[in-house]
């Protein structure tokens, strides 16, 4: 006899296609986060059957051999080109999402200044709100505009009431990530 915990073959193959054809529908009518739909992962499925992970410093030996390390340092490389950052210069990570990606941000302003306050529009994505208090770090929500832009006014003013005072902003993430939009530094 089967259980839900312990399915057959048959069950197990009816359920994958169910959710192959589901995640296909969904996909297809998916419009508002900003992930890209158009490639071709096929070439890497005979990696699928091998456990890879890249525990560790992607710039120092680890001991798990199956690992891709060396196209980690690859693509650390590749980003710190387009920050103009000399190879030998450069250090990071690939991290397994965003929310770790703004997790690891935020934690060496955290280091560098402990006292820092850190803005950030109410539009921005919910990791940061999260990853400031986990790192136990001041900050200040600022209110957004009713088209979404953070409220410069009110950015300003805390400006203002702070002088001084040693602050980050999160530079990319000023607000409107599900209205494809960005705020760059000079506003
Ligand atoms: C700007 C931004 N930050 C963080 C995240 C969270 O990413 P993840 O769920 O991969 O950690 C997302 C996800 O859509 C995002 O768009």
């Amino acid at each position: 006899m089967t259980t839900a915990l312990d399915p057959s073959p048959a069950e197990i193959q009816a359920r994958r296609d169910r959710l192959l054809s589901d995640i296909h529908a969904v996909t297809r009518q998916q419009v508002g986060y900003p992930v890209n739909q158009d490639f071709d992962y096929t070439p890497l499925l005979p990696l699928m059957q091998y456990s890879v992970n890249n525990v560790g410093d992607p710039f120092h030996p680890s001991n798990f051999r199956g690992n891709t390390h060396e196209i980690e340092r690859e693509v650390i490389h590749r980003f710190a080109g387009l920050l103009r950052i000399a190879p030998a210069d450069a250090w990071g990570y690939v991290t397994s999402g965003g929310v770790e990606g703004n997790r690891y941000g935020l934690y060496p302003a955290r280091e560098l200044f402990p006292n820092a306050m850190f803005y950030f529009s109410e539009e921005t994505h919910y990791s940061v709100l999260k990853n400031v208090r986990v790192l136990n770090a001041r900050h200040i929500m600022i209110r957004r505009q009713d088209n979404g832009e953070i409220d410069y006014r009110e950015e300003r003013s805390n400006d203002r009431n702070r002088p001084g005072e040693p602050h980050h902003r999160d530079g990319g993430q000023r607000g409107r990530r599900h209205r494809r939009d960005y705020q760059g530094p000079g506003r």
